[in-house]
């Protein structure tokens, strides 16, 4: 028998910022089977779907009641009495009804709302957990891209580096991973107390320390510092988040830092120094969102994992110009950025096809739903990066993958060293 849609709610929710994001709820029959909150970006790339917000005074202009109102008379309808199990039919429905590129009719916030929401309806309806309805062989736990020190857009002080990363590769299990993780976390506390006083305590959007240093070799001395502290410094390797698009000055062709303006050379000399002197194995979005070329003489020069997020957007066209021109060699996969849960899907096929691995990620503004939790596993992507392991909106992806390792029992794999490319 074919389950069928019956309603599609929506509602107005606050994100761990305060500001509103939509909740979704897809109902078969006379039971409400699927909910999903939409998280939010802060250092988002021009490329990417666009949400809707309503403007005005009403919560600082970033209010959802349009989007909801979009969900409520024009998606809702229009999804009720679609199967529920053909994921793709739906999320095909949901672009048409939107008609435009960017979902900026609609909005890419409503849209995805409904993709989501659908996909845990479509779990729900089938009794099995949504990573192992999304795909039957997802086992793979991943290695956590831990963010314990936040700069650029996401903290107030000034590091002009959004993210600096510690990741467990060394660790047994994922459980084992968020102890080194947490272990870390609180001898880098330490540190900083004893070095810059309390408020280097305070923390940025992911929960990282937002300490009063300019420099990403202070930043990165001090991880591995406290690494060295906490007794992991075998297990563990380092990232970094640039985010470098929101310190690229379009008008002089220059990356303004702290440390004054970089051109391009100077900047790839900049990642080949830090690569070098501080065990570095991962760069994200190292150069602005244009830059191809760029991207792909630091990709050859490197021979590291170059991640584009504001580069390919979750985005297949996106991906194809950088499979093309060498330009990265890693997915930074985000649904809300393309829109729809298939069209995401579709980029992490492409990624695989050609070797480039793939990061699933959160964005600054969650909320306590930990569906990429249930993503990560299904894709056997092999990494995550959400954050630091501390605040709820955080913590509840860290304990969806505690509570799915254990689920698993020993078909869970911890990818570990082969976070790149995980045995599937
Ligand atoms: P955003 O940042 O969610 O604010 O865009 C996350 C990232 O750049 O990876
Ligand atoms: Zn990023």
């Amino acid at each position: 028998m074919t389950v069928t849609i019956s309603r599609v709610a929506a509602r107005e929710v606050l994100d761990c910022r305060g500001l509103p994001t939509i909740q979704v709820d897809v109902w078969v029959g006379d039971r409400l089977a699927g909910r999903a909150d939409v998280p939010a970006g802060r250092s988002t790339g021009k490329y990417e779907a666009k949400e809707v917000r309503d403007g005005g005074r009403r919560f600082g202009g970033f209010g959802v009641r349009k989007a909801v109102a979009n969900v409520r008379d024009v998606i809702g309808p229009a999804l009720v009495g679609q199967p529920v199990s053909s994921q793709r039919s739906i999320d095909e429905l949901l672009i048409e009804l939107d008609g435009t590129p960017d979902k900026s009719r609609l909005g890419a916030n409503a849209i995805v709302g409904v993709s989501l929401a659908a996909a845990r309806a479509n779990a729900a309806v089938s009794g099995m957990p949504l990573y192992s309805q999304l795909d039957g062989n997802g086992h793979v736990l991943p290695v956590p891209q831990l963010n314990l020190i936040n700069g650029g857009r996401h903290a107030s002080n000034d590091l002009d580096f959004q993210e600096f990363i510690i990741m467990p590769v060394g660790a047994s299990s994922f459980m084992h991973a968020m102890e080194i993780g947490t272990e870390v976390n609180l001898a880098l506390a330490d540190l900083l107390l004893q070095r810059y006083g309390k408020l280097a305590i305070n923390t940025g959007d992911e929960g990282g320390y937002a300490p009063p240093i300019k420099d990403p070799r202070e930043a990165l001395a001090l991880l591995h510092q406290a690494v060295d502290h906490a007794g992991y410094g075998k297990q563990v390797v380092y990232g970094l988040d640039c985010a470098a698009t929101h310190f690229y000055d379009e008008t002089t062709g220059t990356y303004r830092l702290a440390m004054g303006s970089f051109e391009t050379p100077a900047m790839l000399d900049l990642y080949a120094e830090l690569v070098r002197d501080f065990n570095i194995v991962s760069i994200e979005d190292p150069l602005y969102e244009d830059d191809f070329e760029g991207f792909a003489a630091l990709t050859k020069r490197l021979g590291i994992q170059i991640v584009g997020d504001d580069l390919f957007v979750t985005n297949s066209a996106r991906l194809r110009r950088g499979i093309e021109t060498g330009a990265a060699n890693a997915l930074l996969w985000k649904v809300n950025q393309v829109g729809t849960l298939t069209e995401a899907f579709d980029a992490a096929a492409l990624a695989r096809q050609h070797g480039y691995s793939i990061v699933v990620s959160e964005r600054s503004g969650e909320t306590e739903d930990p569906m990429i939790a249930d993503l990560v596993v299904a894709l056997n992507a092999g990494q995550i990066k959400t954050g630091a392991p501390v605040r709820g909106e955080r913590t509840a992806k860290y304990n969806r993958l505690l509570l799915i390792e254990e689920e698993l029992g020993e078909r869970a794999t911890y990818a570990g060293q082969s976070y790149r490319r995980p045995k599937g």
